[in-house]
């Protein structure tokens, strides 16, 4: 009889955005002529950039012919893709990363889920509350937690809220924990920390030998001074950070998949005896057995993302999502409603009126408006109130759906 791994009956039934995808499929059903606009997963809907495109049309040609043909790459990604990404996401912010310290991947949604593998089992885990559930979700299916309290919340988690009280902020935790799991520009409140912020968070990890486990998948979203890109522009990070990157968001690759993580060699973990062992070697280990790289036409696109022509071309999309972005701050805070985020980040969340449970402001949004957005409630129990909507649709969309929200959607 094969036994099933028991963790899996922690979790809730399906994953966030599937529950979602259920709803929508269930409602429109009954309302085939709906015209539903989805502001809700986190999907980018531009197409990729024509510099990219060209790339990986060359790439699959060099596929088909003997002479360039490519067989299994690098488990860790083409060496010509890591050094673009050195020279101009971290070179230019003077932060110094060696080629065999990025590991590409097909995406940081796996990468996150994955790197809690080099963790000991009786590590105790933070994170923001609210928060992407796949961090959650994927330590309880590793065994990591006790079961769920009524609030979803699991044994041997330390939540740290994020609500209006602290300008969606969490605090250092109050008892000691192993991996912190933080995110910025966040998912889902839209908010950053600033470099002075970021500062306590390495300190606090080289103080308890903690590790941060950093995404910084939203960073090209940032328009403000002093909110860091990277947390390896904090003094002292190499020593206990990792840093997951994306080009989903960024490059319009939520199909395509490519991403890539950042693993200084300083970065250790210890063993039962006080040894202490470098994530780099065991991250290395890890996808050398378990991975085999992403495709060599997507890594060649993903290169051409740092070409000339292509960063004015994924520059201009990034412009036009961040206008959509402010376009729903504007409307809903015209509307009445209280918005976070939208400034450096593609998400807007903001507090559903009166106190509303958000399931329930989901479900309104859907039936009055035809509106899909993501219950805060999705991403914990801090999240309860609130209602995240993404910039991540057409110009048109995005006005339709504020539009829709101001005129139909009342209380
Ligand atoms: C989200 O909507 O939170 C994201 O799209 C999910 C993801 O990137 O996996």
């Amino acid at each position: 009889m094969a036994l099933m791994n028991e963790n899996y009956l922690k979790l809730q039934g399906s994953y966030l955005f599937s529950e979602i995808a259920r709803r929508i499929s269930e409602f429109k059903k009954e309302n085939p002529q709906a015209d539903i606009i989805r502001m809700g997963i986190g999907d980018v809907t531009r197409p990729l950039a024509p510099a990219v495109i060209k790339a990986m049309h060359q790439a699959v040609d060099e596929m088909g012919q003997p002479g360039t043909f490519r067989g299994y790459g690098p488990e860790q990604g083409y060496e010509f893709l890591a050094q673009k990404i050195i020279e101009n996401d971290f070179t230019p912010r003077g932060i110094e990363i060696d080629v065999s310290e990025v590991f590409v991947s097909d995406g940081a949604k796996s990468d996150t889920a994955n790197f809690q593998e080099l963790f000991g089992i009786n590590n105790i885990l933070a994170v923001t509350d609210p928060v992407y559930p796949v961090y959650v979700d994927s330590n309880v299916m590793a065994g990591r937690t006790g079961y769920p309290n009524a609030k979803g919340q699991f044994e041997n988690i330390v939540y740290l809220p994020c609500n209006e009280e602290n300008g969606m902020k969490p605090s250092l935790p109050l008892t000691r924990v192993d991996m912190i799991y933080l995110c910025y520009p966040n998912n889902p409140t839209g908010m950053t920390l600033s470099k002075e912020e970021l500062e306590k968070w390495v300190a606090y990890a080289r103080e308890n030998k903690a590790i941060i486990l950093y995404d910084a998948a939203y960073e090209a979203f940032i328009r403000e001074e002093n909110v860091p890109h990277s947390i390896f522009e904090i003094n002292g990070a190499r020593e206990v950070a990792v840093e997951f990157r994306s080009f989903s968001k960024t490059a319009g690759f939520t199909g395509t998949r490519c991403a890539y993580t950042i693993v200084p060699k300083e970065v250790m973990v210890y063993d039962s005896q006080g040894n202490c062992h470098s994530l780099n070697k065991m991250w290395l280990r890890r996808q050398t057995t378990k991975f085999n790289g992403a495709s060599y036409p997507v890594q060649a696109a993903a290169a051409a993302v740092f070409s000339e022509e292509g960063k004015k071309q994924i520059r201009e999309t990034i412009d036009y999502y961040m206008e959509n972005a402010g376009i729903i701050k504007r409307g809903l805070e015209k509307a009445g409603y209280k918005v976070f985020g939208g400034v450096n980040a593609p998400y807007i969340w903001f507090k559903t009126p009166n106190q509303m449970p958000s399931w329930d402001f989901f479900d309104k949004l859907m039936k009055e408006a035809h509106v899909i957005g993501t219950p805060g409630a999705g991403f914990g129990a801090s999240g309860e109130g609130y209602f995240r909507l993404t910039a991540f649709n057409s110009r048109e969309n995005t006005e339709q759906a504020i539009e829709r929200i101001k005129t139909r959607v009342f209380f």
